[in-house]
């Protein structure tokens, strides 16, 4: 047994965390900017809870709540000049993988005098700003994870930087924050999340220790999976796939992700199909790709979901998925030269060539 594992973010994990642990908030500044979206801050009950921790030990905070789904460099960009305008000497992410990312970004904008296309570089003179995450979905993971995936329109993709000095100080995750998620946004993420799990698994960067971490996470989703199909979830269901988002974000800040996150970058930049839907919409047909070059973990995945087949994953995938518009040739040829290109392909058991992800893209959103 020989691993290396890095987890630096302290993890407060439960029912009102915030509250009952403000006093972390007073460790890392004294005047925080908080990022996050239009409005999901304020509907999931997180922002009074935080700005409470925050007026209790006399920081004060902006609130800059321009991100949108899938960040621009520009965005960034604004958030990193709103942090430098504020003098803050904290970024607190309040949101989905999208504020969570961008938050790091700007903690790097903050104090760097750079444009965020040098982000992808990965490589900055000044360290971030300290970053508090406080995830709204049970999906993402990067409250635990070194990664901020941008949307880069130049390379008509989504592309990440990693760096360890972004992993949040600290983060905060209550399940009551994801109990007005809609189904459909439950369903997305919480398959985003399985996908972290069985790709880090995957991932010819695992090691014992991820390994034990990702099958985890499956057996867990296969328990919730059940429940992510129900319009209303009890408060411990939400938990369980907070716990599952939390340790898949775990394993893929040591392993990486793989040809499916690859694949699906191009369904969400092109197609705006929402990320964790992406990635479960491929998950399938990926791990049939791979089946040949790691059989054993094919098995184990599946076991510890509780199922028999991959057409078994297949169709619970689709129960909870619905259809897909297939690709057209001309998408399919530009989706797999785009995805070619991405460094986590190199992650995958079964390296693929062009015509694999054709082929896995088309078999993944059939025609009929
Ligand atoms: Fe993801």
């Amino acid at each position: 047994m020989n691993f290396t594992f890095q987890l630096p973010t302290k993890i407060f994990f439960g029912l009102e965390c915030v509250a009952k642990n403000s006093a972390e908030f007073a460790q890392w500044g004294t005047r925080a900017l908080i990022v996050t979206g239009r409005s999901s801050a304020r509907a999931s009950g997180a922002l009074p809870d935080i700005q409470q921790a925050l007026a209790q030990h006399g920081i004060t905070w902006t609130v800059y709540d321009e991100i949108e789904e899938n960040p621009s460099l520009a965005a960034v960009e604004t958030g990193g000049a709103a942090a430098r305008d504020h003098r803050a000497d904290m970024i607190i992410g309040i949101g989905g993988g999208s504020p969570l990312d961008a938050a790091k970004a700007i903690a790097v904008l903050a104090v760097n005098e750079m444009r965020a296309r040098q982000l992808f570089g990965g490589n900055f003179p000044a360290p971030p700003l300290p970053i508090i995450a406080v995830p709204l979905t049970a999906g993402t993971g990067s409250e635990v994870t070194q990664y901020s995936i941008l949307t880069d329109t130049e390379r008509r993709t989504k592309r990440s930087f990693a760096n360890r000095c972004v992993f949040p100080k600290a983060a905060f995750l209550d399940a009551r924050y994801t109990q007005s998620l809609s189904r459909s946004v439950t369903i997305n993420t919480g398959i985003d999340a399985l996908s972290h799990a069985v790709e880090g698994y995957l991932s010819r960067r695992g090691s014992f220790m991820s390994d034990q971490l990702a099958l985890d996470a499956i057996r867990q989703f296969g328990k919730a999976i059940e429940a992510l199909g129900k319009d209303v979830l009890t408060i411990e269901e939400r938990e369980r796939l907070l716990y599952v988002s939390l340790l898949g974000g775990m394993v893929i800040a040591q392993t990486g992700t793989t040809m499916v996150h690859s694949l699906g970058y191009s369904l969400t930049y092109f197609r705006n199909i929402p990320h964790g839907r992406a990635n479960g919409l491929l998950l399938t047909e990926a791990l049939r790709f791979n089946q040949a070059a790691v059989p054993e973990k094919i098995a184990a995945i599946l076991a510890a979901l509780g199922m028999k087949t991959l057409d078994e994953l297949k169709t619970a995938l689709s129960q909870l998925l619905g259809a897909e518009k297939p690709c057209t040739p001309d998408e399919i040829e530009t989706f797999a030269n785009i995805a070619i290109q991405a460094t986590n392909i190199a992650n995958t058991p079964r390296i693929p060539d062009v015509a694999d992800l054709k082929m896995v893209l088309a078999d993944s959103l059939p025609s009929s």
